[in-house]
């Protein structure tokens, strides 16, 4: 071969290299470009493999992550095939301007360039297909559960795409270099573009629409009634309800400023946002000594008031005349919901559309007298009778079934609820508490207002909080016992930490006897709460109440702030799951005080990592939306509404 004829060899194959790399470019180019027009959903509760348990479930994240991968391989692909266009036009020019000739030319074209730009190009497809692999592997466990899990079908698609693609790229990158093995490497391209193709489209079902609706209908209809996890990990949808209900509700005392427990908070927060949602609610509960009943602006609310029984309960004769006279009179109620036993399971008998929601069940106050009682000095009398609690849970047990459906309030109440008192799995469903988003949220500037505001000097790297009410059950002789001993014995700590006290009652003065390192605030407002929340930099609930979900721990979390709390179960199941946003501790002094100086040790930036991973879990399940969803769809399907029941009970997340 003489020196012409091998260059034009050679141009040629480089042509042919190039028309390789832009073509197969150009499809891949279209096909990422039309993957993110399309890009799959990324709800956590749409897998095609039905609601699977939560730590299946991809996080936002990696839906974010595919976005990002599918934009960088678009980007590389692009780059490639623009550089080989260039490089093509370049040769072209080179031949004589595009004309077609019959002589073979002899042409002048910088080789060396050439190969540069071909080797620049070439690793513009080699980034594409990694960047697009990525994608893909994030796809599937969006799809199919994430490997975290295990999951059989994600391992499946994984593994041969992980295989096949870098042994691709291998054999791709060692012939760049050897260019008459171009045609070759084109060839292996093309192939594995098309199976990459080929997967992608069944992942992201752009071809097969009709395949996925029937593995959806195979596999996400469940009846929600049945749901074995607390309801807040379903995604309900957030639009206008399907249907404006009728709902009574039964509560021994409407909440007065800011004076209310949990059970009251709960039901203001639950049933305002349910009537600003347009149900019509209808309010059975005792009027107070207190003149200025709170009016709210929200015309489907409405109170029926009635004196309390000497017990300050719900007189349960004449609030059910007030019941059947609002249900006789128009509409008939929906449904009816009660707090706790403010409709006596005498009345409640053989009302299918009432759910009951418990905050606070014998059995978990066991665990209280036991802690109470280990905690009782030989002077002080004994506060209850282990045996009289024994009984009251054998008397729960009895009449718990005569209401229709249980809402327990934590994944640890759900589970007694079934197991000890023997209620069917169909009519115990957990939806836990939640708090409102709007007022509870981190605000920087807020922190800082409130520290100025109480002169909490800059010299404080820890600040701790404690709120609610400061009685002894709430755990505050613990608290303060732990509290005066780390003060005496270590200087440094005083120095450096402060400890604020928000709330009232017969603690308050003992911990003002502990000098300016513990500031007491008093009660505050919801919106000064808010603030509150938002100068510390840990939460800490040292209660030895084991009764229901404690409102002030998930206002924490939302405000993004870390918890310490005591080891009770309701707690250490649904609120401080892990160590990855608090502390929990055993109810003894020792264990508190070793906890402390842990958080003490670990320091602000751990703390805020941890506060971080505390208000997204909070997002994620304690907001006071997510709650008043759930109730809205159990209303919906224990409601008298035989036509649309089976939807209403049936979750399905992709039709809604
Ligand atoms: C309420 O009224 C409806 C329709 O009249 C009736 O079927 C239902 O039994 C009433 N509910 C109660 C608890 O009385
Ligand atoms: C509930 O139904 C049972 C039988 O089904 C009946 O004996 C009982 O009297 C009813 N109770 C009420 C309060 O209506
Ligand atoms: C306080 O505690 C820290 C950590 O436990 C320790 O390093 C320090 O020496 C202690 N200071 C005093 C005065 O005990």
């Amino acid at each position: 071969m003489d020196n012409g004829s091998r260059r034009q060899f050679s141009t040629s194959i480089h042509i042919m290299a190039l028309d390789g790399i832009v073509n197969v470019n150009s499809l891949f180019t279209f096909a990422v470009f039309l993957g993110l027009a399309w890009y799959p959903i990324t709800d956590p509760a749409i897998t095609l493999t039905g609601v699977a348990e939560p730590a299946c479930v991809a996080d936002t994240t990696m839906g974010e992550d595919l976005v990002a991968f599918h934009v960088y391989s678009f980007s590389s692909f692009l780059f490639s095939s623009l550089v080989a266009f260039a490089l093509k036009q370049a040769i072209w020019i080179g031949q004589g301007g595009g004309k077609v000739r019959s002589v073979p030319m002899t042409i002048h074209v910088n080789t060396a360039a050439l190969r540069a730009g071909i080797l620049v190009s070439a690793a513009g497809s080699v980034f594409g297909c990694v960047f697009l692999m990525l994608a893909l592997v994030d796809l599937v466990q969006i799809k199919l559960g994430t490997l975290a899990c295990r999951s059989f079908h994600s391992l499946a698609a994984i593994v041969p795409l992980v295989i096949l693609v870098p042994f691709a790229l291998v054999v791709f990158v060692a012939t760049i270099f050897s260019f008459r093995c171009l045609c070759f490497i084109i060839f292996v391209l093309s192939v594995f573009s098309s199976i990459s193709f080929v997967i992608w489209s069944q992942y992201t079902g752009f071809f097969d629409f009709q395949n996925q609706v029937t593995l959806q209908n195979q596999n996400q209809f469940i009846n929600i009634l049945s749901f074995p996890s607390a309801w807040n990990h379903l995604s309900f949808p957030t639009g206008p309800p399907p249907k404006f209900l009728k709902i009574a509700l039964f509560v021994k005392k409407w909440p007065h400023k800011h004076r209310a427990g949990g059970l009251e908070r709960h039901a203001l927060t639950l049933h305002l946002a349910l009537a600003q949602r347009g149900h019509e609610l209808h309010i059975f509960t005792t009027s107070s000594l207190n003149p200025s009943f709170p009016s709210f602006p929200i015309g489907t609310l409405y109170f029926h008031l009635s004196k309390p029984t000497a017990a300050g309960y719900l007189d349960q004769a004449v609030v059910w005349k007030q019941f059947q006279h609002q249900n006789s009179t128009g509409k008939p109620f929906d449904v009816i919901h009660t707090e706790s036993v403010g409709l006596m399971h005498t009345r409640s008998r053989n009302l299918t559309n009432l759910a009951v929601t418990w905050h606070g069940i014998a059995y978990e106050s066991i665990h209280s007298d036991i802690i109470q009682e280990l905690l009782r000095t030989p002077e002080e009398p004994l506060a209850f009778s282990l045996t009289e609690r024994a009984m009251k849970v054998v008397e729960e047990v009895k009449f718990f079934p005569h209401y229709a459906h249980h809402v327990a309030t934590s994944d640890h109440v759900g589970e007694v609820l079934k197991r000890i008192y023997m209620i069917p799995e169909e009519r115990v469903h957990i939806i836990l508490n939640g708090v409102d988003e709007e007022i509870f949220k981190p605000n920087a500037a807020k922190g800082k207002d409130f520290k100025k505001k109480f002169g909490i000097p800059q010299s404080k790297t820890l600040v701790l909080g404690i709120a609610g009410r400061l009685v002894k059950d709430k755990g505050h002789p613990l608290m303060f016992e732990a509290l005066m001993q780390m003060l005496k014995e270590n200087d440094t700590f005083r120095e450096t930490a402060i400890i604020l006290v928000a709330g009232d009652g017969p603690w308050s003065d003992r911990y003002k006897d502990l000098g300016a390192t513990v500031l007491v605030l008093g009660t505050l407002e919801p919106a000064q709460l808010a603030s509150f929340y938002n100068a510390i930099d840990i939460f800490v609930n040292p209660t030895l109440r084991a009764q229901g979900l404690d409102h002030t721990l998930l206002e924490a979390m939302l405000s993004g702030k870390p918890l310490m709390a005591t080891r009770l179960a309701s707690i250490t199941g649904s609120v401080i799951v892990g160590t990855e946003m608090g502390y929990t501790f055993s109810p003894t002094v020792a264990s508190l005080k070793g906890t402390l100086y842990r958080v003490w040790h670990d320091g602000r930036v751990v703390l805020e990592r941890k506060g971080q991973l505390a208000r997204q879990r909070g997002l994620e399940l304690f907001t006071a939306t997510k709650m008043a969803a759930a109730y809205e769809r159990l209303f919906l399907c224990i409601s008298n509404d035989e036509e649309n029941r089976d939807s209403y009970c049936t979750y399905q997340p992709s039709f809604q």
